[in-house]
C-alpha cells in the first residue's frame, strides 16, 4: 500500500521541518500545476490520455522496449534499468490501463470460452463447474507475465516450437500460446504451446519420467541488463522454484549458457536437476506429475508476499538469505558502531563509467573519510563475480547514482545502509520504484539524497532557466525519450558536500 500512498504527503515527509503550510502551499501550487498539465496533454498528446486507446499505449510501451535491446550490450548495461521500470511508475498509468483493459477483454473471452466448455459437456453439475473454475490450467489474466500450471500427466516436446501437453479427463481440449517470460509483452520473446487433451492418447508417448515438477521458463528479453537479471529472471525464479527445495527440473526456452553459468551458484540451489534446453531438445518427451509454464513477480526487483504466491510466504530478506547461502557469504549482519567502537564501518561507492557519474568523486571519498567511514570506489567487477559479490557482502554501507550497480545491494547484510543519489529531474519515483522500496523489503536502511539543480551537469549545459532545468514536468510530459536522453543519460552529477554531508551523518546513525 505504501505505492497507494499520495505523492504530496510523501515529498512533505521528506521536509520534515514544513510540515503544515508545506502541504497546503504545495497542493495549491500541484492543483496550478496538474491543470496546466492537462491542457497541455490534452492539446498535444491526446493519444496518451485517452484511456480508451489501448493499442496506442500498448505501443509506445513496446516502443520504449526496443531502443534497448538494439543498443550495445554495454548501453543496455548502464541504462535499460530504468527505460524498463518505467511501466510501473508515473506514466505506468497509462500501461495499468492498458493491462486493465486486456484484462476485461480476456477475462470476457475466458467465460465465454467456459460457457462453451460447460454446454459441451452437458451442462454440467455444480459441483463440476466449481471445479473447472477453480483448475484453470492458464492464468493469462495479468499484463505483466502468464502462469500456467499442469497437474497430473504433463508432457513436455522440446524443438522449435515447444509445447506442453496435459491430459486432463475432465476438461474440453483447450490451447494456449505462453511467452513464458516475467514480462510478456517485450518483442522477440518465443511462444510455448501449453494443451490440454482429454485422453492420453492425444499426448505425445512420454520417453523419459521424471518424478519431480518441471518449470518452463524462457530467459533472454532484458536479461544482460544486472538489475533486470533479478528483477526479471532470479526473483521471479525464486518466487516459482523455492517451493520445490531443489527438486524441480528447469526447461529453458532461450537458454542462455554463459548468462546461466555466471549465476551457476542461485541456478544450482534452485533445482539441484540438469537444465534442459528445450530448443534443442528433440526425439524426446519429457513426463513429469506437475508443469509450471511461465514466471514473474508483481513488483519490480522485490517480492510482495500479499500477491506474489512463493508456496511458503517467503519474503525479500528470505531471497538476500538465500543469496548469501548460495555464496556461502559471511556477514548477516553490518557493524554495529557502539559495540564496535573505533572500527570504521566500511562504505562501497559505485561508480558509473557512462552517464550519471560523479563529477567530484575525489570529494565525495574525502567527505566520508572525515566522517569516519573506510572507503572503497568499486566499478565493473574486475575478479570473478562470485569474488565480487564477497567483497560487497563485506560493506556496511553502499553509496551510487540511481543505476543498475544499485543491484549489488542483494548481497549486503541485513541492516547495512543503501545510498541512493538520484539525479535531476524529477526522477525520485523511478528511484524509489527501482531500488528504494526492494532495498527496504530487503530490511537494508535506504537513504535518498536528490540531487538539486545546481549539482547537475544539465545546469552547466543549458543555463537555469532552460525549461529541463526548470521545468522537468514537462520533460516528463513530452515522453519518455527525453527523460531517458537528457535526465538519465547525458547528466553526471557534481555533489554539494555541505548539503550531503547530513547524509554521511545519518548513516552512521543507522549503524548504531
Ligand atoms: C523468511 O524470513 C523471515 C524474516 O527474516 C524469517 O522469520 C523466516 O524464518 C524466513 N523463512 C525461511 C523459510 O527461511
Amino acid at each position: 500500500m505504501r505505492r497507494g500512498e499520495p505523492k504530496l504527503t510523501r515529498g512533505a515527509n521528506r521536509s520534515p521541518s514544513c510540515k503544515g503550510t508545506c502541504i497546503i502551499g504545495y497542493g495549491v501550487a500541484a492543483a496550478f500545476v496538474l491543470a496546466m498539465l492537462y491542457l497541455m496533454v490534452s492539446t498535444q498528446f491526446s493519444f496518451s490520455s485517452s484511456p480508451k486507446d489501448s493499442e496506442s499505449i500498448h505501443a509506445t510501451t513496446r516502443q520504449r522496449s526496443h531502443p534497448g535491446q538494439e543498443d550495445e550490450k554495454r548501453e543496455m548495461e548502464e541504462e535499460v534499468a530504468v527505460v524498463h521500470t518505467e511501466p510501473s511508475t508515473g506514466r505506468h498509468r497509462g500501461n495499468e490501463r492498458y493491462s486493465d483493459d486486456w484484462e476485461e477483454r480476456q477475462q470476457r473471452q475466458e467465460k465465454e470460452k467456459d460457457t462453451v466448455k460447460f454446454s459441451e459437456f452437458g451442462g454440467g453439475t455444480d459441483d463440476f463447474n466449481n471445479v473447472a473454475n477453480k483448475k484453470l490450467i492458464c492464468d493469462t489474466s495479468f499484463g505483466k507475465y502468464d502462469v500456467c500450471e499442469l497437474e497430473g500427466d504433463a508432457r513436455a516436446q522440446g524443438g522449435a516450437g515447444a509445447t506442453v501437453t496435459v491430459v486432463s479427463p475432465r476438461a474440453a481440449p483447450r490451447e494456449w500460446k505462453i511467452k513464458p517470460y516475467s514480462r510478456k509483452y517485450l518483442d522477440g520473446l518465443k511462444a510455448v504451446t501449453v494443451r490440454s487433451v482429454p485422453n492420453a492418447e492425444d499426448a505425445p508417448p512420454c520417453t523419459t519420467r521424471l518424478n519431480i515438477p518441471a518449470m518452463v521458463i524462457e530467459l533472454g528479453g532484458l536479461t544482460g541488463n544486472y538489475w533486470h537479471d533479478f528483477t526479471d529472471v532470479l526473483v521471479p525464479l525464486f518466487i516459482g522454484a523455492r517451493r520445490f527445495s531443489g527438486e524441480v527440473q528447469l526447461l529453458v526456452v532461450n537458454l542462455l549458457p554463459f548468462w546461466v553459468d555466471k549465476y551457476r551458484k542461485i541456478f544450482s540451489q534452485l533445482s539441484r536437476h540438469e537444465i534442459i534446453d528445450l530448443e534443442k531438445d528433440h526425439g524426446v518427451v519429457r513426463c513429469y506429475p506437475h508443469v509450471v509454464v511461465g514466471y514473474g513477480s508483481r513488483k519490480e526487483f522485490t517480492i510482495d508476499p500479499s500477491l506474489d504466491d512463493t508456496g511458503g510466504g517467503y519474503t525479500m530478506v528470505n531471497f538476500t538469505e538465500f543469496l548469501r547461502h548460495s555464496y556461502s557469504l559471511p556477514r548477516d549482519r553490518p557493524i554495529k558502531l557502539n559495540h564496535h567502537q573505533g572500527s570504521r564501518p566500511r562504505m562501497m561507492i559505485l561508480e558509473r563509467t557512462n552517464s550519471r557519474k560523479f563529477m567530484n568523486l575525489p570529494e565525495v571519498v574525502a567527505a566520508a573519510e572525515a566522517a569516519g567511514f573506510e572507503v572503497s570506489v568499486a566499478g565493473r567487477p574486475k575478479a570473478s563475480y562470485d569474488e565480487f559479490v564477497r567483497e560487497v557482502n563485506s560493506f556496511d554501507v553502499m553509496l551510487g547514482v540511481h543505476g543498475a550497480g544499485l543491484t549489488n545491494c542483494l548481497f549486503l547484510p541485513t541492516g547495512a545502509v543503501l545510498v541512493q543519489i538520484v539525479p535531476y529531474g524529477r526522477l525520485e519515483s523511478i528511484a524509489r520504484t527501482d531500488f528504494g522500496e526492494p532495498a527496504r523489503d530487503m530490511g537494508l536502511r535506504y537513504i535518498e539524497y536528490a540531487v538539486a539543480a545546481e549539482e547537475s551537469s544539465l545546469t552547466d549545459v543549458f543555463g537555469k532557466d532552460h525549461p529541463i532545468i526548470k521545468d522537468p514536468i514537462s520533460v516528463h510530459m513530452s515522453g519518455w525519450g527525453n527523460v531517458a536522453e537528457w535526465y538519465l543519460g547525458k547528466q553526471d552529477v557534481r555533489i554539494n558536500i555541505d548539503r550531503f554531508r547530513p547524509v554521511l551523518m545519518q548513516v552512521l546513525e543507522h549503524l548504531h
